[in-house]
């Protein structure tokens, strides 16, 4: 069976073992190294098992510009979000184009990869805010974190020589290759990649299970690498996923499979990001619903939705699934949107996430209509460990 063709047509794969590692490795030790943080390990492993392709590397100069201007890489492929390295200034003066650099964990020396620099370069992070994020604004959580970082980047291929070690629900780590082959085993011609970095609610399930319909399974694929600190932790949502999954959704058309990026909150452009992804894991379809990525009041309710008509369906290559904002009719006696609902707002039960954590840091199950209780269970009892520890 065929699977769906990566995002450029082929699945990197940047990932080096046997002897051709342990060689590699012992060059690294002697190069100069650049210290790299949990987020950039991440970004390292995704580009080489390919789930960043057609990314071989963190992003050169005029990739980056290109992203940063227009959606796209230089050569055209459509590409949102700049993935990039940053050094601190001093070290940049040290770096050459040409020069092959280890890059080694910041808290455990571990040698990650090597960079093959190919452009040292600075930039603007207020013109790269306000493009990616369409805020400059420091409360932005994206923002934020862009700003923590040195205007000096470096971009080149690289080469990966350690994965990083899962600590906690490791069998839920699959790279691309693998999920593609596991689709392509249980013949699902059709997949549709779920992001999500919240629990999952009966709004999501609707959603889920309306696409379930006209698709063969759902790759349940929530995103578990660094969140604000308010989102619910990824351990405590991992059981509500195994919980929700075994009790209320087909066993032979669901895969849950966890995706180990950071969360970037840019709304719009992380849809693109996030769809283009998708496709790398083998998804042939991806759902967008209301405010995907997005945080605070930074993009309208489908900005998200909307971005997706700079591009062609061929270029986009993955089939996008949008979705209106749903909620729990209380007349229907059903989840609905405005699509299907002819019932005014008094009738449908919305609950903000602030209101719905307060109840469930006071140990309240939050109504059966917003979460199924064995979800909310679950959160109840992360929340108190996290008081607790
Ligand atoms: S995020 O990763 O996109 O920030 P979130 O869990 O909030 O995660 O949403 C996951 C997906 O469900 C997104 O596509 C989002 O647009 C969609 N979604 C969340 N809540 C609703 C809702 N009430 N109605 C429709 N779509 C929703």
């Amino acid at each position: 069976m065929t699977t769906i063709q990566p995002h450029g047509g082929k699945l990197i794969n940047r990932v080096v073992n046997g002897e051709e590692r342990e060689h590699l490795l012992a060059q690294a030790a002697s190069l100069q190294s650049i210290r790299i943080n949990t987020w950039t390990i991440s970004d390292l492993d995704l580009i080489g098992v390919g789930a960043f392709s057609p990314l071989s590397g963190f992003m050169n100069e005029e990739n980056y510009r290109s992203v940063v201007d227009r959606m796209r890489l230089a050569d055209g492929t459509v590409w949102s979000i700049p993935i990039t390295l940053s050094v601190d200034p001093v070290q940049a003066e040290l770096l050459s184009t040409g020069e092959q650099v280890a890059l080694v964990g910041e808290l455990n020396d571990v040698i990650y990869g090597i960079i093959h620099i190919d452009s040292v370069y600075t930039v603007d992070h207020a013109y790269e805010a306000k493009q990616v994020f369409k805020t400059d604004d420091t409360a932005h959580p994206g923002v934020q974190k862009l700003l923590e970082r040195s205007n000096i980047y470096v971009g080149g291929d690289i080469t990966v020589l350690n994965r990083p070690q899962p600590e906690k629900f490791r069998e839920f780590y699959y790279d691309p290759a693998e999920t593609r082959q596991i689709f392509a085993e249980k013949n699902w011609r059709t997949v549709v990649g779920f992001q999500t970095r919240n629990p999952v609610h009966r709004a999501h399930e609707y959603i889920q299970k309306s696409a379930m319909e006209i698709v063969d399974a759902l790759f349940l694929n929530p995103l578990v690498g660094e969140t604000k600190s308010d989102d619910v932790p990824a351990n405590v949502r991992m059981k509500s996923y195994v919980a929700l999954l075994e009790n209320y959704y087909p066993q032979d058309r669901t895969f849950l499979g966890v995706f180990p990026a950071a969360m970037r909150y840019a709304g719009p452009r992380e849809a693109i990001f996030h769809a283009m992804v998708r496709k790398n894991f083998g998804c042939t379809h991806f759902i967008v619903g209301r405010d995907h990525a997005g945080v605070g009041d930074y993009y309208g309710t489908y900005e998200a939705q909307e971005i997706f008509s700079n591009f062609t369906s061929e270029e986009l290559g993955i089939t996008l699934l949008f979705f209106e904002h749903s909620f729990f009719c209380t007349t229907c006696g059903n989840m609905a949107s405005s699509k299907t609902c002819p019932h005014p707002k008094e009738d449908h039960l919305t609950l903000s996430g602030t209101k719905v954590r307060a109840l469930l840091r006071d140990g309240i199950c939050p109504p059966p209509e917003f979460s199924r209780p064995v979800v909310a269970k679950i959160l109840i009892e992360g929340m108190a460990e996290q008081v607790t520890t």
